[in-house]
This record gives C-alpha cells, structure tokens and sequence, in this order.
C-alpha cells in the first residue's frame, strides 16, 4: 500500500468519531497523519507514490484533538522480512521509551528520563536524536516543558503530579545528526542514511506513578 493509504484510513477514522487530525494544517503541514519509512527519522509525508516494501519499517505517528485536547502517540511496523539488524533498532527502540516511561515517576526529574534513555540506546551501540524532543501536550499540540531523550540524572525540571507529556525517543542506528529536506520543509533524515526508529506514547504523571493515555 502506499502511505497516502495510511493518510486516508486516518483522516476517515478520526473524522468519523467526531475528532480532528491534529497534523492536518497544522504550521503547513499537508496530511492527517507522519509517517517516517527507514531513514526518515520523523515527519514523513504520505504519498501515494511511495509505496511500503517488504524489509521496510515505518513509524507511524496519529495525533488527535478530541473534545478540545490533544493526543499523541506513534509505533513501529515491520513490513514482511525485515533485516534482524534493523529489528534489533525497532526492539531496542521500543524498550527506550518503556525505560523511559518507568522512570518518569512524580518527584523524579526530567533529566533522569533522558539519562536512562540514553543509556539504553548507547548501551546497544546506538545514537539518540538530539534535535527532536517530547513535549508537554494538552490544550495545545506543543506544550512545556521539552522532554528531551538524552541528559543528565538530577537535572531538569521536577516531574509533578498532574503533568501530560510524550516521551518520543528517536533512536538512530548510526550518528545521532540529522538534516530537514529542503524540498519540503518537513521531513527529518539520517545524515548518514542509516536508518532510525521511534515509539512514541503520552502519559499522565499521577500521585502514585504515571498513566499511558494513548493504548
Ligand atoms: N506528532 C509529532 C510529534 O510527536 C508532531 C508532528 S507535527 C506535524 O510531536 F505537523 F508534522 F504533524
Ligand atoms: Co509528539
């Protein structure tokens, strides 16, 4: 299938349960959903003439505005026969963001999420994205603070009950650089053509823990 595929199933499925596609216009942006096939770290624009192929991984990135608020969650599809070095990333990808989302606990800081990111994908011999972070999200798509995936332990704001954001890792199998495509503006790649993963769920920080809203 292609990805303007994907973009139609989105926008039908959203619109159809009386929610908005939050990507949809959102600073320009042209579609209802991002999605980013191997060496594109994120921002992917569907295209019906980019066609998914076996050995391909995609992330696929849904935000929605649903009664005012909004959400924001991304995943991994492994197409057909995907390489088991390019698994490995997806895999390790995923434990990222369940690493950081067991350490973003109320009274933690926001640096400790990223210190424990960042040692889980360096451990596994890769690269964590600098130029893209989580962010707050609620009454707007973007809100504070930044959540970045790298840092420091016991540095960074304090995490308090109360608290929406993502955590979003971009992990890359090879330098952590990346370049914008010019030709659009949008689309985030590998400086080096590797390829990068992302998993992507927001939370709610609770008195006794935190809350995956986006299951
Ligand atoms: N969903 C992306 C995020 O995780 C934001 C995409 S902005 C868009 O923050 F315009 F590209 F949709
Ligand atoms: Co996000």
């Amino acid at each position: 299938m292609s990805t303007a595929e994907i973009d139609k199933l989105v926008y039908d499925y959203t619109t159809s349960h009386n929610a908005i596609p939050a990507p949809l216009n959102y600073e320009g942006f042209p579609k209802s959903v991002c999605t980013s096939i191997n060496q594109v770290v994120c921002h992917g624009i569907p295209d019906e003439n980019e066609i998914l192929k076996n050995g391909d991984i995609i992330n696929v990135d849904v935000s929605t505005i649903y009664e005012g608020y909004f959400s924001d969650a991304s995943r991994m599809f492994m197409i057909g026969d995907v390489k088991e070095e390019w698994k490995r990333l997806v895999e390790v990808t995923k434990e990222c963001l369940e690493i950081g989302i067991a350490t973003a606990q109320p009274w933690a800081r926001l640096g400790d999420v990223g210190a424990a990111i960042q040692e889980h994908a360096e451990k596994n011999g890769y690269s964590v994205v600098r130029d893209l972070c989580g962010h707050g999200v609620g009454l707007k798509f973007h809100e504070v603070p930044n959540v970045e995936h790298f840092g420091k332990k016991g540095t960074g704001m304090l995490i308090v009950p109360g608290m929406t954001f993502t955590i979003e890792p971009m992990i890359n199998m090879g330098k952590y650089q990346v370049y914008v495509d010019e030709k659009n503006g949008w689309t985030v790649l590998t400086e080096d053509g590797l390829p990068s993963a992302q998993w992507e769920h927001t939370i709610l920080i609770t008195e006794t823990g935190n809350e995956i809203l986006t299951w």
